[in-house]
């Protein structure tokens, strides 16, 4: 499989996503501290520069590896950042992989997880062949939940007292969506 698939540019009505740069982390540090964004994460806020720079680093690295997809979410209109998306605990053998999303605080409830989000899966499902996306969230993490029931995912369990961040216990409620599913209600 050619590592080109694992650094795509995909194109939505209102979105770019794209491989994430370096010269992006000014941004990203200022979505990705907001403990409004990082409330469900299962890691704390970024506090540094430094934070930006590996995960785009790490993602990159990720990326050539073919282990995941890692996308910056830009907003069309003004090549804003507006949050990120990803493929990642990918599993070429079993055409599985996990999805994960987060946008800036500005940016919630337009959609454009809904808009992002399919187009990442309809790559994942088309183009890498996988046959499930699942994702794992935090229960009390209801505009993700809703976000991924618009995907077309159905919750399928609940892990209790899987994380534990800053000395808070929480579970893990786990969807999936399959290639053979119906769309979600954007598609
Ligand atoms: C989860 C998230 C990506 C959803 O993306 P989105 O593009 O805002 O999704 P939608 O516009 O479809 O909105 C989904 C739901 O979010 C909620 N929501 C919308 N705007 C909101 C706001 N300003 N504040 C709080 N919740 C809001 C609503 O319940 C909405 O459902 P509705 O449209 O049926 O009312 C986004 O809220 C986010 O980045 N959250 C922080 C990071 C995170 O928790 N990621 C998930 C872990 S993988």
């Amino acid at each position: 499989m050619s590592e080109d698939l694992f650094f795509p540019v995909v194109e939505t009505k209102r979105l770019i996503l794209r491989p994430l740069a370096i010269s992006d982390s000014e941004s990203l540090l200022a979505i990705f501290s907001d403990p409004e964004v990082m409330q469900y994460w299962n890691t704390a806020p970024w506090a540094t520069i430094q934070d930006a720079f590996d995960f785009v680093n790490g993602s990159n690295d990720s990326m050539r590896n073919r282990e995941s997809i890692t996308l910056g979410v830009y907003l069309k209109s003004s090549d804003e950042l507006a949050g990120k998306c990803m493929l990642f605990n990918y599993d070429r053998e079993s055409k599985r992989a996990e999805i994960g999303f987060g946008l800036s605080r500005l940016c919630w409830g337009k959609g454009y997880i809904n808009e992002a989000g399919e187009a990442l899966i309809q790559y994942g499902f088309n183009v890498l062949g996988l046959r499930r996306i699942e994702a794992e969230i935090d229960p009390d993490n209801l505009s993700s939940a809703k976000a991924l029931e618009k995907l077309g995912f159905s919750r399928e369990g609940l892990l209790r007292q899987r994380w534990e961040v800053n000395g808070i216990v929480s579970d893990s409620a786990l969807y999936g969506r399959l290639a053979s599913d119906k769309p979600g209600s954007t598609a």
